[in-house]
């Protein structure tokens, strides 16, 4: 274990925000980790992953852990299932990889999510109609302060929309070391969100496959996401707010074209990213801080902005769409 001291972790988080740690090291097991925390005790402590949904808007004063346990296992199968454990420090992208290749089902939908697989629970990952709960069977996390490990299953996460334990609850409390998926041998195919049935029907897919979900997933994403390579980003800086009925329906009345759609509980779920560029935020850049043009749900750094300018601009987004809208808007994103 190699312990760095103020390194810049602007290559360590896809915003591209040049923050310090005062100190730096990463871990590739649960008994790493408790050296670590051994050495630093009482320091404050950030556990990170690919760090493409943080915003850094201070210098961190203590250890930032990155995790690096790696390794998939393939765990046991019954008729219907196969259960496989990953390593938090797997990359996500090629664990769906690994999986598409074997024909393991259930994950396609999430393909090319930035991050690594420790981090999947943390927020319930979704995109394309399909969230990591469905998969999701257990996972191993160590306690940083009781320094013991304990097994969550599914019921113990209180999964919901972009939201866990882990985000609440026991905030900053675990280190997520290994996630067990609960992937199907048939797939049951989740094609129902719009703009993935119209690409299936451009790329002429006849025979539908888990493979062919996953090639119009990444297309849709590299067409309307900016590559954090490029711009700076961590995706949807917002989640999209969850509104009463009778609010929906006297918002709807003032604004017919609003995107929102019902959800099972009777509520609605609201466009973030429509109502942003309602408020005329759409493209708007002040120094290198700004609103992404294709999609106002995310903001970006165009070079050098600071976490503080980046988390100052959604303060002004977020102000707009409740002057608007009487919607008050919830950060996806981490700020640290
Ligand atoms: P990090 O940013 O490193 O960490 C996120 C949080 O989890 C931090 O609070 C960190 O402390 C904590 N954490 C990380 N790893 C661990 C661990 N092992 N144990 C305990 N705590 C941990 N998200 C979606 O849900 N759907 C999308 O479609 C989507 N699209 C995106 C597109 C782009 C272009 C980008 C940049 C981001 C997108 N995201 C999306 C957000 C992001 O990719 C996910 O939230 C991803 O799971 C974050 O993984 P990470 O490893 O980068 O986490
Ligand atoms: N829209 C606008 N203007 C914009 C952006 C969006 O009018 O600038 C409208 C679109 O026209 C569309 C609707 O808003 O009618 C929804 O847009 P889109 O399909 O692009 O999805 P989103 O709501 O912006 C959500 C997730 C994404 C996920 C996609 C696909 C949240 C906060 N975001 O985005 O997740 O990939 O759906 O499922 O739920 C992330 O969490 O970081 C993320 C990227």
């Amino acid at each position: 274990m190699q312990i760095e001291e103020n390194i810049s972790l602007k290559s360590f988080n896809t915003f591209g925000i040049d923050a310090k740690a005062r100190r730096y090291a990463s871990f590739s097991s649960r008994e790493e980790l408790e050296q670590m925390i051994s050495a630093g005790k009482r320091s404050p402590l950030l556990i990170l992953g690919g760090g493409s949904n943080i915003l850094l808007t201070r210098d961190f004063e203590g250890l930032v852990a990155k995790n690096e346990v790696k390794g998939i296992t393939e765990l046991h199968e019954d008729e219907e299932h196969v259960y496989v454990r990953a390593g938090a420090g797997e990359n996500w992208h090629q664990f769906v990889q690994y999986c598409l290749k074997r024909d393991w089902a259930g994950i396609e939908n999430l393909s090319l999510i930035p991050g690594n697989v420790g981090a999947s629970p943390m927020q319930n990952i979704g995109a394309y109609g399909v969230e990591l709960a469905e998969v999701f069977w257990s996972l191993e996390a160590f306690h940083l302060k009781e320094m013991k490990t304990v097994t969550f299953t599914l019921s113990d996460c209180a999964f919901g929309y972009r939201e866990s334990v882990f985000k609440n609850k026991y905030k900053d409390q675990f280190a997520v070391l290994t996630v067990t998926f609960r992937l199907r041998k048939k797939p049951i195919f989740h094609t129902s969100y719009g703009a993935l049935q119209e690409e299936l029907e451009k790329m002429g897919v006849k025979e539908l496959t888990i493979q062919a979900i996953s090639q119009a997933v990444i297309n849709i994403r590299t067409s309307k996401l900016p590559d954090p390579k490029q711009i700076g980003n961590a995706g949807s800086f917002f989640k999209n707010p969850e509104v009463t009925k009778s609010k929906y329906e006297s918002l709807n009345e003032k604004f017919p074209a609003i995107v929102g759609y019902s959800l099972v509980n009777g509520n609605y779920k609201l466009a973030a990213g429509w109502m942003i560029e309602q408020c005329g935020w759409k493209g708007f850049r002040e120094g290198d801080a700004g609103v992404h043009p294709k999609q106002a749900l995310v903001l970006v750094n165009y070079g050098h902005t600071t976490g503080k300018q980046i988390y100052d601009l959604s303060e002004k987004i977020a102000q707009s769409v409740y002057g608007k809208f009487g919607v008050q808007l919830e950060r996806e994103v981490n700020v640290v």
